[in-house]
């Protein structure tokens, strides 16, 4: 199986996953800035490369002989989608285009696509079922909601099997703390408050405490990434021929940017200073997930449900690689 961004963050525990699983797995990976060459699994081989980069792609994909496709490999910072939506656009729909165009010619019909909750765009409540209305408000959203569409027209026109997984806010590390969350810079809540807790930052900004929910922060549904691995291994095994399915995955539960940070400082033994801040633009006030829907279709359903326990796994990996990937512990 090919899998793009595999050594990305939930690419790369999906590979590790997939690995274990007994898979023979091939990574697609630029590397930089988003991926990590001591993320992915020593069982998997790795071709360095960029999507942009037609001829190795096409060279890969029609080569290959891989039965199926999971396309990790893509841009999710909601606020820079805002200031370059062409970058968003060319990276997340043109670049998977040209890979679907591929996949048609060396007739590879399987396909997995890392979509996310940001479809729905500031859903008419919660928890979001899948037939609500898709009304992105970010190019992000958008390029991923138009890639989303072209998997359903393929399936239609030549007989591919997609499935679109609309990840929530993934979280944590693997439970052995071998890989976990390594961005530069990094925007995300989670590290950025174990980050305040190593030392490495003074203090985290609570982006608005005047939402309208329970303690006035935003309500987020983190689901850890193992749990998305499982989904991704599910949904191959489940895929049809000629049809597209997009499924929610994420634990059904909410919780508030406070209760992040309150966990943390259990989990830490650390102060973690806050402030309170201005919202950040483009935050809706509450996103969780129905995940009924991929329940029933894939049996899948999420085993962190604790967010006590996957800040502990998030935790345990940056507390040992206090640098990310690259700097052992103390460095
Ligand atoms: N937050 C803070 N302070 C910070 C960072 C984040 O208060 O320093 C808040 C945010 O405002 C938000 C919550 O913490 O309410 C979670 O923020 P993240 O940046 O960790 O995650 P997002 O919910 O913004 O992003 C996630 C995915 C995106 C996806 C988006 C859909 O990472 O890929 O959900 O809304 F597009």
């Amino acid at each position: 199986m090919l899998v793009t961004g595999g050594a990305g963050y939930v690419g790369s525990h999906c590979v590790r996953h997939l690995c274990e699983q007994g898979f023979e797995v091939a990574v697609f990976d630029r590397i930089e800035p988003l991926g990590h060459r001591e993320a992915v699994d020593s069982r998997a081989v790795l071709i360095e490369g960029c999507l942009s980069d037609h001829h190795l792609v096409e060279q890969t994909v029609l080569g290959g002989g891989f039965d199926a496709v999971m396309h990790f490999a893509a841009l999710a910072e909601v606020g820079q989608s805002v200031k370059e939506p062409l970058l968003y656009y060319d990276n997340n729909l043109a670049q998977t285009v040209f890979l679907l165009d591929c996949m048609r010619r060396a007739d590879v019909k399987r396909f997995i696509f890392s979509s996310t909750c940001a479809v729905y765009g500031v859903p008419p409540s919660v928890p979001i079922v899948e037939d609500m209305p898709k009304q992105p408000i970010s190019p992000y959203g958008r390029s991923k909601l138009a890639v989303e569409w072209t998997l359903a027209d393929c399936a239609n026109a030549w007989g591919l099997g997609a499935t679109a997984l609309r990840y929530f806010n993934a979280a944590g590390a693997s439970a052995d703390g071998s890989i976990g969350e390594d961005h530069t810079p990094e925007s995300h809540l989670i590290p950025i408050v174990l980050q305040v807790a190593l030392g490495q930052r003074e203090r985290v900004s609570i982006f608005g405490t005047d939402y309208p929910t329970p303690d006035g922060t935003c309500v987020r549904d983190y689901i850890h990434v193992e749990d998305l691995a499982s989904a991704h291994r599910l949904a191959l095994a489940k895929l049809e021929p000629g049809t597209f399915s997009g499924f929610n995955v994420g634990t059904g539960q909410g919780v508030s940017v406070r209760q992040i940070i309150d966990t943390a400082r259990e989990v830490t033994g650390h102060e973690i200073p806050a402030d309170e801040t201005e919202r950040r633009p483009g935050d809706p006030p509450e996103l969780s997930a129905d995940a009924s829907a991929i329940q029933t279709a894939l049996g899948w359903r999420a085993e962190w449900n604790d967010i006590r326990r996957t800040i502990e796994s998030a935790w345990n990996w940056h507390r040992s690689n206090p640098r990310g990937y690259g700097s052992p512990e103390g460095q």
